[in-house]
């Protein structure tokens, strides 16, 4: 299939196509993700957990999102590509900002990027958007500012939390972002925000009510076993498979039944005149 643009994602919306994506870091699993027909990818700063097993994803650099990304972007040359802009690469200033959006589309050939934040950030994302880079709004639960928030916690769930996702709805769409992400908010206020905004809105643990769905690779596919929020489902069990995997490659091994003939090379040739080495 040929790759998406933004003008194909507000066709999906015009005709009530869900757009579907997911979330993962690298070249094998971005390969996958397009061979299956997944509309987007992202290359998410959810990395810092996923790949680099940290807490969160505070400490996650610049230079790890542009390596991953690159390698999304090998596995999945025709899948619309979303770069996450991590923590601190859009917070100094709107020049540092420009400067760091610049590299998710220099280095790594994203469709578009990602960054946390509402009202506190929408001078960022007029900044990024002047530049004629594409950016895709994200609140709600955002991640990145997880001390603020007291942890990883749904957000919007009083009326006056739920304003003020209302209001960053508003200021990230007047900023100049193409579409928006809804992360951990009750679906009612993700209706509407979908009801009142005119770009595509998209959800993950923000209900139905809205223009397609993201989840993680990890917590989809039963990778990441630490942990799975509320709001995940798992269609396949990768840790299990994976696992029984590699107890199964030990014992053959200790048992001394792998490698078996089909798997080793043989020299050619005169076999006695080795023999005589
Ligand atoms: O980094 C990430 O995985 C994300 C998703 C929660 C959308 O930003
Ligand atoms: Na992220």
């Amino acid at each position: 299939a040929k790759k998406k643009t933004i003008l194909d994602l507000y066709e999906m919306k015009e005709r009530g196509e869900q757009a579907v994506w997911m979330v993962l870091y690298d070249s094998i699993f971005a390969g996958y993700a397009e061979a299956a027909g997944m509309d987007m990818v992202l290359c998410g700063d959810s990395l810092g957990m996923m790949v680099y097993g940290n807490e969160g994803t505070v400490p996650v650099t610049m230079d790890q999102c542009i390596a991953h990304c690159q390698g999304v972007r090998k596995g999945a040359p025709n899948t619309y590509l979303i770069g996450d802009m991590p923590f601190g690469a859009y917070h100094i200033s709107c020049e540092d900002a420009v400067k760091n959006a610049l590299r998710f589309y220099k280095e790594a050939d994203v469709d578009a990027i990602k960054l946390e934040g509402g009202v506190t950030v929408a001078d960022k994302i007029r900044a990024i958007t002047d530049a004629g880079m594409v950016v895709f709004g994200h609140i709600g639960l955002t991640p990145q500012s997880s001390a603020s928030m007291g942890g990883f916690k749904a957000q919007g769930r009083t009326v006056e939390s739920a304003k003020a996702i209302i209001e960053d709805a508003i200021a990230v769409y007047k900023a100049g972002a193409r579409t928006l992400l809804l992360e951990g908010v009750p679906e009612e206020v993700c209706a509407y925000v979908h009801k009142m905004l005119p770009i595509p809105v998209y959800g993950i643990g923000a209900g139905a009510d809205c223009d397609g769905q993201v989840i993680l690779a990890a917590d989809a596919l039963g990778m990441f076993k630490n942990f799975t929020p509320k709001f995940a489902k798992k269609y396949a069990a990768i840790a299990e498979v994976a696992t029984k995997g590699m107890e199964e490659y030990i014992k053959e091994v200790k048992g001394r039944v792998f490698p078996a003939p089909e798997h080793k090379y043989k020299v050619s040739g005169d076999q006695a005149e080795f023999d005589k080495l």
